[in-house]
């Protein structure tokens, strides 16, 4: 069943003299229980097209049409913001906590929900923290926890391991596969990392520069579940890399020589 069908997506920024054509002619098929996720070069639009997906912004044409869910009440989709988006006045646990607060469930019984992912990000500690006193890795397992705790069907995930140290992503990381793969979340995951595309996802969409359409979309078949550390060892890992770089390397060299020429 197709969970989120994007259809003939174009998005334009600005008026006729500085014109940014961010999206062109974008579609995509994402099943129910799927993960897909994107890379792309930097400006290539996709910040956007999750944006449009959550109906955070508009398109300038085409459609995103969602499937309906179960009535669990739960919020349909939830998004984990490439500069994570906590807010400020709330300490770590009334962050995460967030979702349920929303849903009226009292302070006791939601701390109970939320240590437990505390602990698992590592930050049960920190608890009675503000934003301003954590680290940006530590900011930004928060908002990862926040998404968690909501449980919604769609996770829809802007770069959510971007600001983190090479062993805290491969722990994140990890932890992801395993609430996802005990859930039938659908999950929407923008990534830099070609590594982290492959061992996270169904499909990796590759997308072209500035203005972004789908180049090539790549199916992932390594089994699940999956180990991120003792998938990298194993050799296809790397020719698949070599190979999705080979994709994307024209489309970085090309936003390259756009950003100079804008400058
Ligand atoms: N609100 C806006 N107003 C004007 N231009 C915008 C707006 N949002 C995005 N853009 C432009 O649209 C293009 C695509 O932006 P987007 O943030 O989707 O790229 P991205 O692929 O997420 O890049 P990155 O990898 O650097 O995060 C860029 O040229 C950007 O400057
Ligand atoms: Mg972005």
């Amino acid at each position: 069943m197709i969970k989120i069908a994007i259809d003939k997506l174009a998005k334009s920024f600005g008026d006729d003299d500085r014109r940014t054509v961010a999206l062109h002619d974008f579609d995509l098929s994402i099943d129910d229980g799927e993960f897909v996720c994107i890379v792309g070069p930097s400006g290539c639009g996709k910040t956007t097209v999750l944006r449009i997906v959550a109906g955070l912004e508009t398109p300038t044409s085409g459609t995103v049409t969602i499937a309906p869910g179960s009535a669990t009440g739960h919020p349909q989709n939830a998004m984990v913001f490439q500069e994570h988006g906590l807010f400020p006045w709330m300490t770590v646990v009334d962050n995460v906590a967030y979702s349920l607060e929303m849903r009226g469930i009292g302070k006791r019984e939601r701390r109970e929900q939320v240590m437990p992912f505390l602990e698992k990000i590592g930050l049960s500690r920190f608890h009675k923290h503000y934003p301003r006193d954590l680290s940006g890795g530590m900011r930004q397992r928060v908002s990862l926890a926040r998404a968690f705790v909501a449980d919604p069907e769609i996770l829809l995930m802007d770069e959510p391991f971007a600001a983190l140290d090479a062993q805290n992503k491969l722990i994140l990381q990890e932890e992801l596969l395993r609430i996802w793969e005990g859930s039938a979340k659908t999950v929407l995951f923008i990534t830099h990392g070609i590594d982290e595309a492959i061992a996270l996802g169904d499909r990796i969409v590759v997308m072209t520069a500035q203005p972004g359409r789908i180049k090539e979309i790549v199916p992932i078949d390594f089994p699940r579940p999956r180990s991120v550390a003792e998938l990298r060892a194993d050799p296809r890992f790397g020719a698949l890399e070599l190979s999705i770089w080979r994709m994307l390397e024209d489309e970085v060299r090309t936003a390259r020589r756009q950003e100079e020429a804008a400058s």
